[in-house]
């Protein structure tokens, strides 16, 4: 990504990040990156996420599916963990992705990152089609252009901090870049446990290694997967700040599942799952407003499912949007990390255009 440098500053609090609605360096200014901004002041608005998104996608997207269905299983026992999903992934965003467990997020981060492959349905990531990809060639987008974060770190015990950070590099046959490998090894906060192997090391340090391998490569997209799943909040808060410091000052993309609202609200943008459908996004979040959101799509959830509204629509608009306050009552910015900027939750994909033209 050309529009890398190698300083990543080490301000890790949530009130040192740039909030995404306030006009960011990054964001403000460049046009691929003023989405949030371009829907600041927007009323709040929670609908049913349109079926279907233009296709191909516009450049500010990194990654996006078009019709993105996944069955797993046969007769009885199918499941269809992603049932014709159409989405846009921000360009220099950190997006978030939420949902009931079993609602499909897992699937369709293994599905968009070549980790899984769909029954039908494409996967553009970073204008590459990977969906038809032989294994091969997944492999090879995998160690170049695709960065995943697990909840589990998936390090190899037997190498040292130094050496998991650099594997992507070293299985690719390509030179580490030392300016590179320190400016990671700082911002994620490493420098004096790079030669302890990961059962010397924490959680919160075992998955910054984690972190700091999946950014060494300079990727297109990292995705990570309830990356703070295993950690206590101050852990959480160190890796989930680096995350988006990674997106804001580095212009990296980074896409995270999260079950936490308090994680999620670190993002530029969350998404909602529901039975392997994109059901709504929150644009300019915070813990508050994600925290209604998931009720009442919860409750609208509830209501489909025991038959009362048809299947696809969240019922009651109005009283949805009435459950997303324009304020946060007594939470300041440096406590709920996005806080301030307002709630701004909107249908998926509705008007969403990463690169703003159609905001
Ligand atoms: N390999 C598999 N074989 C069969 N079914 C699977 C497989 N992987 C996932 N599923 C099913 O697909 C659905 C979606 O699973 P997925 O792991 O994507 O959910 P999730 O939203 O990530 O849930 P969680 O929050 O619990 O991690 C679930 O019903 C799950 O049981
Ligand atoms: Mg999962």
């Amino acid at each position: 990504m050309g529009r890398h440098t190698n300083a990543i500053p080490e301000d890790d609090s949530p009130a040192g990040r740039h909030e995404p609605g306030a006009g960011t360096p990054t964001h403000a200014g460049t046009p691929t990156h003023n989405r949030a901004a371009a829907h600041a002041g927007a009323p709040a608005q929670l609908r049913p996420a349109p079926a279907h998104l233009p296709d191909p996608p516009g450049d500010g997207a990194i990654a996006s599916a078009r019709g993105l269905t996944k069955v797993y299983g046969a007769g009885n026992t199918q499941v269809r963990a992603l049932d014709a999903v159409d989405v846009d992934l921000g360009r220099g965003e950190l997006t978030a992705i939420m949902g009931p467990s079993g609602s499909g997020k897992s699937t369709l981060m293994h599905c968009m990152a070549g980790l899984d492959s769909p029954t039908s349905g494409s996967v553009v990531v970073d204008g590459v089609e990977i969906s038809r990809m032989s294994q091969r060639q997944l492999t090879k987008l995998r160690r170049t252009r695709i960065g995943f974060v697990f909840q589990a770190y998936n390090l190899v015990p037997t190498l040292t901090a130094a050496e998991n950070i650099t594997l992507p590099l070293d299985i690719a046959r390509r030179p580490v870049d030392q300016a590179r490998f320190d400016a990671v090894v700082r911002a994620v906060g490493l420098e004096d446990r790079l030669h302890h192997r990961p059962s010397e090391l924490s959680g919160g340090q075992q998955q910054r290694v984690a972190c700091a391998r999946a950014l060494i490569a300079e990727p297109s997209v990292v995705f990570a997967d309830e990356p703070t799943g295993n950690l206590d909040s101050r852990a959480a808060a160190e890796v989930l700040g680096f995350l988006r410091r990674s997106v804001d000052d580095l212009g990296h993309s980074v896409v995270m599942v999260t079950h936490e609202a308090s994680a999620a609200a670190y993002a530029h943008r969350v998404l909602f799952l529901a039975d392997g459908r994109l059901e709504a996004e929150l644009l300019r979040p915070d813990a508050a407003t994600i925290l209604d959101a998931l009720g009442a799509l919860g409750a609208a959830r509830e209501r489909r499912l025991a038959g009362d509204a048809p299947a696809g629509t969240t019922a009651e608009p109005a009283a949805v949007l009435g459950a997303v306050p324009a304020a946060v009552p007594g939470a300041s910015p440096a406590e709920v990390p996005g806080a301030g900027a307002g709630p701004g939750a909107v249908p998926a994909n509705a008007g969403h255009d990463p690169s703003g033209h159609r905001a």
